[in-house]
């Protein structure tokens, strides 16, 4: 596994009728590997941009990122990326949309399958391969998404609001399920997130970013995390220790977000 290192990475996005936006500005971090970071901020700081840089889906307008000191120059299956909801085959089976990675690169999906039935039973889908992805629910469709990124192998998952969509119980599991697979295979994770919560149980680092121009704010390293693979979420998630990073990191995005408003309001 190896670390990502991110270096003075900025991002103008040209308009086509003229002027710009500046995403990110001076954006440099360095994560180890088999971590899990966090993204928060509010709608516009370029949680998606940094995400997709990191991908190799876009190219920062100047700096670079390294995965074990290579230079990152376009997608790759190092890097396995999970999507908000949509992003799945509607038309193939559960089966054939795990072993789309494999079969990409040379492989029979009749090869393929023990490891696709391993992937099922992984996320808690066992027998569901033939089912088409139609048939699933919200949060059985991300449970597919998950496996299908991991058929890869990636050294690193990268996900942008996987969870977004899903209601906040079936929420709840999937965000075990991610820590379970982050903890059993020791990838590195980098997840972005609207939810102050989610961040701050899921993240073993937490950015919080702030917009015009995006850039990292706060960094928090949290033991909330690896405590929630042997502890009850919920109850550490109503803890004192968590409840007050919440609060913290809560009033930081509404002071944020109240300045863009007055910002806009005063354009
Ligand atoms: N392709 C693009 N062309 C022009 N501007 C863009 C493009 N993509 C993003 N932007 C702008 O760059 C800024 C950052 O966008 P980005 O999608 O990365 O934010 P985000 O933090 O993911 O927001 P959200 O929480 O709403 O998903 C925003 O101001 C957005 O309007
Ligand atoms: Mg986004």
């Amino acid at each position: 596994m190896e670390s990502l290192s991110v270096q003075n990475v900025d991002m103008v996005y040209n308009l086509p009728k003229g002027g710009s936006v500046h995403a990110l500005s001076d954006v440099s971090f360095d994560l180890e590997a088999g971590r899990l970071l966090t993204l928060l901020g509010p709608s516009g700081c370029g949680k998606t941009t940094l995400l997709n840089i990191i991908a190799g889906f876009l190219a920062p307008t100047a700096g670079q990122v390294l995965l074990g000191g290579v230079p990152v120059t376009g997608p790759s299956r190092d890097r396995g990326m999970v999507f908000q909801q949509g992003a799945l085959f509607e038309w193939q089976s559960v089966a054939k949309n795990i072993s789309f990675g494999p079969r990409m690169s040379g492989k029979k999906h009749k090869d393929v399958l023990p490891e696709v039935e391993s992937l099922l039973d992984v996320v808690g889908l066992q027998g569901f391969g033939d089912k088409q992805v139609y048939e699933l629910s919200g949060g059985m469709q991300q449970r597919v998404a998950l496996a299908r990124c991991l058929a890869n192998d990636p050294q690193m998952m990268l996900m942008d609001e996987p969870l977004g969509a899903l209601d906040a119980l079936t929420r709840e599991k999937m965000q075990s399920l991610i820590l379970s697979l982050w903890a059993e295979t020791g990838k590195s994770v980098v997840l972005v997130t609207h939810s102050v919560e989610e961040a701050l149980i899921l993240g073993d680092v937490v950015f919080v970013m702030a917009p015009r121009p995006g850039r990292i704010e706060k960094v928090y390293e949290l033991p909330f995390a690896k405590r929630a693979l042997t502890e009850d979420p919920r109850t550490l998630k109503a803890g004192d220790d968590f409840q007050e990073v919440k609060e913290e990191i809560l009033s930081f995005i509404w002071e944020m977000e109240e300045e863009i408003m007055g910002t806009e309001a005063g354009q």
